[in-house]
């Protein structure tokens, strides 16, 4: 009975462990968050019962370890080497002349060209198919073991082969007794802006770039804390083997690894002449943004490794492969001063003013610097040398000063105790890095206010744009939000400048009595997005709906307290305390006050509350990429409210992909799939159909 039972329990742990391949692999889940939940839920209630079975091959046992003091050395079984870099096309031409008069098989031979992905070279080690060992590269003979660490890599087999539906050749049946690959462990480009994107939200300090978060999560002692964090990895190595067959090709390799459940790029592509790969590589060096993760080049590897192995090494590095590097996106040049941006929330941004700077064909005059604490913490001065990075879309930013190279000249920088636009003493919540100006009338503010008023998650107001609002609030149209509902025909047409009248086609008096419907219309919006529009700190779209449903009206919500405010779930004290000290100040009194007497005064229905519309009902839903308006948990909100069902993984069932900026795979599969693709306007329309 109990051997029945205890085969059971392999069973179900093999399923578990493969449908986390699916997942954290092959990024192609078979079965629903929900029901691997219960698989998973199964599998801990048999342990609970029987903690004898609980083999290290466990789903289960991935997290939990507890801190280490500190991180034991570990010889590797075989050297880790590095790899000598190209620098264009010629460079590796070079290279490939001197390896062909070495030895003239490499006249023929065929190339493999990989990414070359910019995170931590990380060392696995697998003892009759078990993940046993796992240590960072270190020096390249002793590393260190984090193996805790990496146990909470989901991409990680913790045994191989993993269990597949395809049927395994003999090969992959009977892995060698002792494996040890290599890989590379890093964050995605996706995953760190989000990472990102939540602690910004919460108000902790940011991470400054996915490789040194990467190495960061996996050098640290405590594996919850690793396992919080989205790594992943690719694998391209088999660094030594004992007892069993192994390809002699690296592209058989990659193969091999992938059949035995490791996750392998299919970035990689096999050439017979050199000209080939570098073409390739070019086109990786163009695309590059395109690739989910950061790569500073593209690996060439002769793909006989017997060849490659007889070709021996210039020091740490192999003769039979070389690194073509893709130029910097990272370039030192000098600081010249710091400025002081105001955002809608006041929140007091510092930025560098550079000498300017071509990086990646651009010209580069600014440059964020991210917050006040990251200029203490990096000891930025004025006048330093400066490391900047500009990498796609990102704004470029400041990566810290290079200190070697400094005078003495250089000034150190002491944050501004006053608004740089209005005046007003600065202030500091506690838990957060930034400073703000909390003074609602603040000119600076006041633009980026408007803005996010008439944005379209909020009231929805189109044809407000920043000249024409920088203008009214220049000429004292515009004193707060509240003042665009008094705006008249002829403040509008002054606003507008004689040079924008002449190059518009249209007559401005159309454009103005445009902009006076579009106005009138937004009084009409539903209270959670006047809410949103207001622009309280801490207060999102989400917030919002809460608080829409829970106060009915802005006249309650304003008279709420700190501890009424609480009792809405997910609401802490920081957000309450800005709410209540948001409605406290006397300039947002007379804006509430104001926009209910221009008629701007929405109710919620009692019978509303929870009401759906269910113009999406029986629709599912997934979402990808960056929404230009809603957030990840507004738009969830917003099909929810409206009947729709979100899930994670696009399937055929899929009713309709939501897509974004930069989205992942699942726009590919959608399409692959057929499914109907949808940008953020297209569901609004749908719902409002
Ligand atoms: S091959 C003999 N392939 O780049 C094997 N390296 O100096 C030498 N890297 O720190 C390495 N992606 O961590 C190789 N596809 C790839 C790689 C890769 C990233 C890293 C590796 C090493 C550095 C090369």
């Amino acid at each position: 009975m109990a051997e029945k039972n205890l085969l059971k329990y392999e069973e179900l742990k093999a399923q578990v462990n493969f449908h986390n391949y699916r997942y954290h692999v092959l990024d192609a889940p078979v079965i629903s968050d929900l029901e691997y939940d219960r698989l998973l839920n199964e599998l801990k209630r048999i342990e609970a019962d029987h903690p004898d079975w609980v083999t290290s091959d466990s789903p289960t046992q991935r997290a939990g370890a507890k801190p280490a003091d500190r991180f034991e050395k570990i010889r590797h079984p075989r050297a880790i080497l590095s790899l000598a870099n190209a620098f264009g096309a010629d460079d590796a031409r070079a290279w490939f002349e001197r390896v062909r008069k070495l030895d003239d098989r490499v006249e023929t031979a065929r190339f493999v060209v990989e990414p070359k992905i910019d995170g931590l070279s990380v060392v696995l080690h697998y003892r009759d198919g078990l993940f046993v060992q796992g240590a960072t590269r270190g020096d390249g003979e002793i590393g260190e073991d984090i193996t805790s660490n990496l146990r909470t890599v989901r991409a990680i087999p913790l045994r191989i082969p993993v269990q597949t539906t395809d049927k395994p050749s003999s090969m992959v049946n009977r892995p060698p007794s002792y494996l040890v690959v290599r890989g590379e462990a890093f964050i995605p480009n996706k995953e760190f802006e989000e990472l990102n994107r939540r602690l910004e939200e919460a108000g902790e300090k940011t991470y400054l770039n996915p490789r040194n978060t990467a190495a960061g999560s996996l050098r640290q002692l405590d594996p919850q804390l690793t396992a919080s964090r989205p790594l992943t990895l690719l694998v391209y190595q088999i660094v030594y083997s004992e007892s069993g067959e192994v390809p002699t090709s690296q592209w058989e390799i990659l193969e091999y690894l992938k059949a035995l459940g490791f996750p392998v790029t299919d970035v990689a592509k096999r050439f017979s002449d050199l000209e080939s790969a570098i073409a390739y590589t070019e086109t990786w060096n163009k695309g590059r943004d395109k690739l989910p993760y950061e790569a500073d080049g593209m690996v060439i590897k002769i793909d006989d490794l017997n060849l490659a192995a007889d070709l021996g090494f210039v020091g740490k590095d192999p003769r039979g492969a070389i690194a073509f590097k893709f130029p910097a996106r990272e370039v030192t040049t000098t600081l010249n001063d710091i400025g002081v941006a105001v955002g809608r929330t006041g929140v007091l941004t510092p930025y560098a003013v550079l000498e300017p700077v071509e990086i990646g064909g651009v010209v580069v005059e600014r440059a964020t610097l991210h917050n006040f604490d990251f200029i203490a913490e990096k000891d930025i001065r004025v006048g330093d040398r400066v490391l900047v990075k500009r990498a796609g879309e990102v704004i470029p930013y400041i990566i810290g000063p290079v200190v070697d190279a400094r005078s003495g000249k250089e000034r150190a920088y002491k944050p501004p105790s006053k608004c740089p636009a209005c005046g007003q003493a600065v202030e500091h919540f506690e838990g957060e890095v930034a400073w703000y100006c909390v003074n609602a009338a603040c000119p600076a503010q006041l633009v980026r206010n408007i803005e996010h008023f008439v944005s379209r998650g909020a009231m929805d107001i189109v044809g407000l744009g920043t000249k024409i609002v920088e203008k009214l609030i220049e000429t004292e149209k515009i004193k707060d939000a509240a003042d665009i509902y008094t705006l008249t025909r002829e403040d509008i047409l002054e606003a507008v400048t004689k040079k924008e009248r002449k190059t518009k086609a249209e007559p401005p008096g159309k454009n103005a009595d445009n902009l006076l419907s579009a106005i009138e219309a937004s009084k009409r919006r539903p209270l959670n997005r006047l809410i949103a529009a207001l622009g309280i700190h801490g207060v999102g779209e989400v917030m919002a709906g809460d608080l829409s449903r829970a106060f009915g009206n802005l006249s309650a919500l304003s008279k709420a307290s700190a501890e009424e405010l609480q009792q809405i779930e997910g609401l802490g004290p920081n957000i309450a305390e800005s709410i209540v000290d948001w409605f406290a100040q006397p300039a947002n009194q007379n804006v509430v006050k104001k926009l209910k007497a221009a008629g701007v005064d929405p109710k919620v229905q009692l019978s509303d509350v929870g009401k759906q519309s269910g113009k999406l009902s029986g629709l599912t839903f997934v979402v990808t990429g960056t929404l230009p308006t809603l957030t990840r948990e507004g738009v969830k909100e917003l099909i929810e409210n409206n009947g729709g069902k979100v899930t994670d993984s696009v399937s055929k069932k899929t009713s309709y992909l939501v897509l974004g900026e930069n989205p992942g795979s699942k726009a590919d599969k959608a399409r692959a799939l057929g499914v109907k693709i949808l940008d953020e306007s297209g569901l609004r329309k749908l719902i409002n159909s």
